[in-house]
């Protein structure tokens, strides 16, 4: 167990609203701080932060916690690895004990990084030369090759099994990795580029071809326990500090594209390795930013994909915008034609995907056609209609209006009616979250949270519930009440934003915890209010002991017992008046 205090300690030094500014944008609204919530899909903000506190709360997806919290799940790493990291990150310096996963796959891990390395100083050798050559043709560097790692499987057959074999690690480990395979070197004569996990270690190796060879130009190790495909984007833990300081990511399609970007300082960039954007890279994404920069190739592939995974990515409530290279070029090829200030320009000049998507929707459309042109013309007004900004509407539908010669109010009437259906189905969403939360609870559930709640933030209520021995009515709720106490009087002081790390591994109580703090709430409270929660509490205790005595009548064949069980009711009642 780690020390309490030191965990305290380190909670206390980190301002809750300055941590999660660095991965969501939050405006200040009345006692919170809100935020678009990074854990679910979410359009509107619906994460609060309440610096007081030092908690962090979705009203939608009910996730919520303290610093600690926050780190574990947008970082994606255990209770540990966030004290660490947050340890770090105020000089209290917390011993790195490797997470399970880790300790599971070290072998895997390590046996990576050494072929990484092997690999490097294969491109240095002399037989590397054609491959240093080929680099070098292609604008690559020594430092842009040194900073992806970029190595050489040669031509030699089981080189690198050889290698590792004389380090002891054994076949079977090889094959699984994907770097044999049936016992012999996966990669030969390609040149070689590490990939990396979220935390920047190397988990598998994509091999170029770099000679005139009919083989695939691309080859991947194999899935692993510690690799897949689609849960991986490329360059995206060296990325994290350029994409904290420029705002957005750039998503690119290959790996020569990021590569290319880097050599002219755009380093805030991913790369999709070819495949299709997945759930886990979109919340990969998320976590980088939330404003995504698509860039991918200029050809009609790339241009459907740039559309598909525009809208995936609008719907994770993500800012899209697109960078939209014409004739086939992709990132790599533009970059080397036109250079860095060009390249620079276009980034600069990016079409939000609203537009992006309406200047689409009028390729190929034969305006002569009076059933094609009406089609273009309600489409894009649906598409405009879900844009917020009122100006770029007005916008959009004037130059809709030049452009068909139809008149300016006919269609504006109609992007009216497109703007009310797109309302109908909002309405319903509240999104006055904490009203609408305080009123879901009958009388007996409200007075026990309550009573909890200033349990929370008075000792003085503590005290009462130690004396009256309160029966909550849910033992989620008499357990947490318990733990309150217990922790009160074992630490003398309870600050919420710690007592949510103690509940850590106590998740049942958690929930109850999360609806407690979620209950807006005066700080200051009269006898008399807590009083009445006592009564109330006692009341509901009383009605369940009626029932319960009642179901046994029923159940009871004997008549005088029956006379017996009806004369205990008698005397609650009375007993219950009376409180
Ligand atoms: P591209 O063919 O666009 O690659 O495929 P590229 O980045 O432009 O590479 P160069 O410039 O020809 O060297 C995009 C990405 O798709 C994956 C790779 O990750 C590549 O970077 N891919 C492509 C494969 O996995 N296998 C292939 O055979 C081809
Ligand atoms: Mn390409």
């Amino acid at each position: 167990m780690d020390n309490q205090n030191t965990i305290n300690d380190i909670r206390s030094k980190i301002n809750i609203v300055d941590l999660i500014s660095e991965y969501v944008p939050l405006t200040k609204k009345g006692q919170y701080y809100w935020g678009i919530c990074p854990f679910h899909n979410d359009k509107n903000p619906s994460m609060s932060v309440d610096e007081k506190r030092q908690t962090y709360t979705c009203w939608s997806c009910h996730n919520s916690g303290n610093v600690f919290n926050f780190i574990e799940q947008i970082e994606n790493i255990t209770f540990k690895e966030a004290l660490k990291m947050l340890g770090d990150r105020v000089g209290i310096s917390i011993a790195k004990t490797p997470s399970t996963f880790e300790n599971k796959y070290f072998k895997y891990y390590e046996i990576y990084d050494i072929t990484g390395k092997f690999y490097q100083l294969m491109l240095n050798t002399e037989n590397g030369k054609n491959a240093r050559e080929y680099l070098k043709k292609r604008g690559i560097d020594t430092n842009t090759i040194k900073e992806f790692g970029i190595g050489l499987a040669l031509d030699e057959k089981n080189k690198l099994v050889k290698y590792l074999k004389e380090k002891k690690y054994d076949m079977n480990t090889l094959n699984d990795l994907g770097l044999a395979n049936q016992d012999n070197d996966t990669f030969i004569s390609r040149i070689i580029f590490p990939l990396d996990d979220r935390n920047g270690k190397i988990v598998g190796f994509s091999g170029r071809i770099y000679t005139d060879s009919k083989l695939s130009k691309y080859m991947n190790t194999k899935e692993t326990p510690i690799f897949k495909k689609g849960s991986c984007l490329y360059h995206y833990h060296a990325s994290k500090e350029y994409v904290r300081l420029e705002k957005y990511v750039i998503v690119m399609e290959g790996f020569m594209d990021v590569i290319r970007a880097s050599t002219i300082g755009v380093k805030n960039t991913v790369a999709l390795m070819g495949t299709a954007l997945t759930d886990e890279q979109i919340s990969l994404l998320k976590k980088l930013s939330l404003n995504v920069y698509l860039c991918l190739d200029g050809d009609n592939p790339g241009l459907e994909a740039t559309l598909h995974n525009g809208e995936l990515l609008e719907k994770a409530g993500l800012n899209v915008k697109v960078i939209y290279l014409k004739d086939k070029e992709d990132p790599d090829s533009y970059i080397l034609k036109n250079g860095k200030d060009k390249f620079l320009s276009l980034i600069e000049s990016a079409l939000n995907y609203s537009d992006f998507k309406i200047e689409r929707l009028r390729v190929g459309v034969n305006f002569a056609s009076d059933m094609e042109l009406s089609n273009y013309v309600n489409n894009v007004l649906q598409e405009t209609a879900l844009i917020k900004d009122e100006i770029r509407r007005e916008i959009i539908t004037k130059k809709l209006a030049n452009e068909t010669n139809l008149s300016y109010n006919t269609l504006e009437k109609k992007l009216n009616e497109y703007i009310s259906q797109k309302k109908e189905k909002l309405n319903g969403i509240n999104t006055d979250y904490t009203a609408k939360n305080d009123a879901k609870y009958n009388k007996y559930t409200r007075a026990c949270l309550e009573f909890i709640y200033y349990m929370l933030i008075n000792p003085k209520i503590i005290r009462i519930y130690d004396n009256k021995k309160l029966y909550f009515i849910n033992a989620d709720m008499r357990n947490l009440a318990g733990e309150i106490s217990y922790y009160y009087h074992n630490y003398g002081d309870i600050v919420i934003a710690d007592f949510y790390t103690y509940l850590n591994d106590k998740k049942e109580l958690l929930v109850v915890f999360e609806e407690v703090l979620k209950l807006s709430l005066e700080e200051e409270i009269t006898d008399i209010t807590i009083n009445d929660y006592v009564k109330v509490i006692a009341d509901y205790n009383v009605r369940q002991e009626i029932i319960r005595l009642e179901e046994m009548i029923r159940k009871e064949p004997d008549e005088l017992e029956k006379a017996k069980l009806a004369e205990q009711i008698r005397l609650l009642r009375i007993e219950g008046a009376k409180s």
